[in-house]
C-alpha cells in the first residue's frame, strides 16, 4: 500500500499569491505558444482536520502566460469561494450559488467559449475567472445548467461543444450527461438511469456516444454522518459498468458493459471500432475510498485497456504497462479517434518521471526531470492547427525538493527523452494538485 500524507510536503497548501512578471528562462520559448498554461488543485485556506479529504480543499489556479517567445507573467490566486472570501476577509463573489454550497471549485481549469472557468463535480457551478485569474462569479452558463456540473467535460474535436457527466448524492437514481454549446450555453440535457448514486470522475466520448463510468464507489450516508468532507466510499458488492449512450440517444437507451469491481478517476482515450466494439484506454485503480478516505491510495494506478462491447454488454481487459501512471492526456484534437501517443506521469508514490506511449506499437518513452523533481499532468500543445498528431509541446509544472520551489518545463514532444526545449522557473512551489490546460489567446 502506498503511503502518502496528503496535506503535507508539496501536498501542502502555498499562502502568498504572487504575480511575478520577470522569469528566469533557460532555453528558449517557441514563438508559437501564445497562450495560458493554466493549473488548478485544492490549496486549503484553513488547516485540514481528520475528516477533510484532499480533493475538497479550497482551490487554487496557477498561470503562466506565454507570448512571442516571452513568459510574460505567473500568477497564482485563490478560487473565492465564500471560505476563501470569509477566511480573508475578502468580498463575497456575486452570483448563484448550487443549494448551500460555498461557490468554490478547485479540480480543472478550462477555456471556453472566451472564458475561463474554474470546475469541480458534484456540487458547486463552475466559476468563471478573469484572464489573469481573479474570480469573477460562479455561473450557471446564463441559467442554461439545471444542477452539479463535472470537473472533466470532453471537448468534441469536431464541434467544439463540451460533452459532461454530472452526478449530485440528491440524484439518487441517476446521473445527468450534458452539452455545453460552443456558445457557452448548455443545449441539451439526458438524466440516464442508474439507480444509484455513484460517484463520477471523468467520461469519455467517442466520435458517437458518451462512456458514463458506473464504479463502484457510491454517495455513503454514513460517512456523510461521521463528517467527511467527501462521503463517498468503495461499495464493493455494487455493479461496476460502464454505459454506451449515443450522443442523441434518450437516457434509457445507454447499453451497459459490465466488469469486475475497479475504479477509474481518468480516462486516456476512447473510439469506435469497426467491429462495433470501443477501446478505451484508462488509468485503472483495483479500488477506491475503502481503507484510505483522505486521498487516492488504495494502491497503483496502471494504465489498461478495455473492450467494451455493448452488443453482448461485456468488458475485455488487458494491461498495457506495470508503472504507477495517472493524469492520461491526449493531443485533443484527437480526442474520441483513433490517437496514437498519450502522456501520463508517475503518482501515487511514485511521482517524477512523464512518459509518452505509442498505443499502436506499445512502447514507452520516459522523461527524468532529474533528482528530486517531479512532473505534474502533461499537456500537449500543436506546433499549429493543423499540425500532425504529437507535433508539438508537452508542458508541466514540475516541483523540485531540491529548492522547494517550481518549473514550468517545455518539451519537444517528438523528442520526448531529450533536453528540454524550454524551463520557465516560477518563485514559488506550486502544490500537487490535479489538472493543467493550456488556453490558446483568441
Ligand atoms: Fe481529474
Amino acid at each position: 500500500m502506498t503511503t502518502v500524507d496528503f496535506f503535507q510536503d508539496n501536498y501542502a497548501p502555498v499562502r502568498k499569491e504572487l504575480t511575478a512578471l520577470d522569469l528566469d528562462i533557460t532555453g528558449t520559448i517557441p514563438d508559437e505558444l501564445d497562450g495560458r498554461l493554466l493549473r488548478i488543485g485544492p490549496n486549503p485556506v484553513v488547516d485540514p482536520g481528520p475528516t477533510d479529504h484532499w480533493f475538497t480543499g479550497s482551490g487554487m489556479a496557477h498561470g503562466l502566460c506565454l507570448s512571442g517567445g516571452q513568459a510574460l507573467w505567473y500568477r497564482n490566486r485563490y478560487i473565492n469561494g465564500d471560505n476563501v472570501a470569509d477566511t480573508l476577509g475578502r468580498p463575497r463573489m456575486p452570483g448563484p450559488r448550487h443549494m448551500d454550497g460555498d461557490g468554490g471549485a478547485n479540480t480543472n481549469i478550462i477555456g471556453h467559449a472566451g472564458k475561463t472557468y474554474a470546475i469541480v463535480e458534484g456540487f458547486n457551478y463552475p466559476v468563471e475567472l478573469s484572464n489573469e485569474l481573479e474570480s469573477i462569479s460562479p455561473t450557471t452558463f446564463d441559467d442554461t445548467l439545471d444542477g452539479t456540473f463535472t470537473a472533466h467535460p470532453k471537448r468534441h474535436p469536431g464541434t467544439g461543444e463540451l460533452h459532461a457527466v454530472n452526478y449530485f448524492f440528491g440524484w439518487e437514481d441517476h446521473v445527468r450527461y450534458v452539452v455545453v454549446g460552443t456558445d457557452g450555453k448548455v443545449r441539451r440535457q439526458v438524466d440516464v438511469p442508474t439507480g444509484h448514486s455513484p460517484m463520477i470522475h471523468d467520461c469519455s466520448i467517442t466520435e458517437s456516444a458518451v462512456l458514463i463510468f458506473d464504479f463502484p464507489v457510491h454517495f455513503s450516508l454514513e460517512a456523510a454522518m461521521a463528517g467527511s468532507s467527501l462521503p463517498y466510499r468503495w461499495d464493493p458488492g455494487a455493479v461496476c459498468r460502464i454505459g454506451v449512450l449515443p450522443f442523441d440517444a434518450a437516457g434509457d437507451a445507454v447499453q451497459w458493459c459490465e466488469m469486475d469491481p475497479c475504479f477509474a478517476f481518468h480516462a486516456l482515450n476512447s473510439f469506435d471500432r469497426p467491429d462495433g466494439t470501443i477501446q478505451l484506454d484508462i488509468a485503472k485503480h483495483a479500488k477506491m475510498f475503502d481503507t484510505v478516505t483522505n486521498g487516492p491510495a488504495e494502491g497503483p494506478p496502471n494504465l489498461y485497456r478495455w473492450i467494451l462491447d455493448p452488443a453482448k454488454g461485456t468488458v475485455t481487459e488487458e494491461q498495457l504497462d506495470d508503472r504507477n501512471q495517472e493524469f492520461p492526456r491526449i493531443d485533443e484534437r484527437m480526442i474520441g479517434m483513433d490517437a496514437q501517443f498519450g502522456y501520463t506521469i508517475g503518482f501515487v508514490g511514485e511521482e517524477g518521471p512523464a512518459y509518452k506511449r505509442d498505443l499502436r506499437s506499445n512502447t514507452t518513452e520516459l522523461h527524468d526531470f532529474g533528482e528530486g523533481r517531479a512532473s505534474q499532468e502533461m499537456v500537449f500543445v500543436p506546433r499549429s492547427p493543423d499540425a500532425d498528431e504529437d507535433d508539438g509541446w508537452c508542458l508541466s509544472y514540475v516541483h523540485d525538493a531540491n529548492t522547494n520551489t517550481a518549473d514550468v518545463v517545455i518539451l519537444n514532444a517528438q523528442d520526448f527523452s531529450g533536453e528540454p526545449q524550454a524551463i520557465v522557473h516560477l518563485p514559488q512551489r506550486v502544490p500537487y494538485g490535479f489538472h493543467s490546460n493550456w488556453v490558446a489567446s483568441e
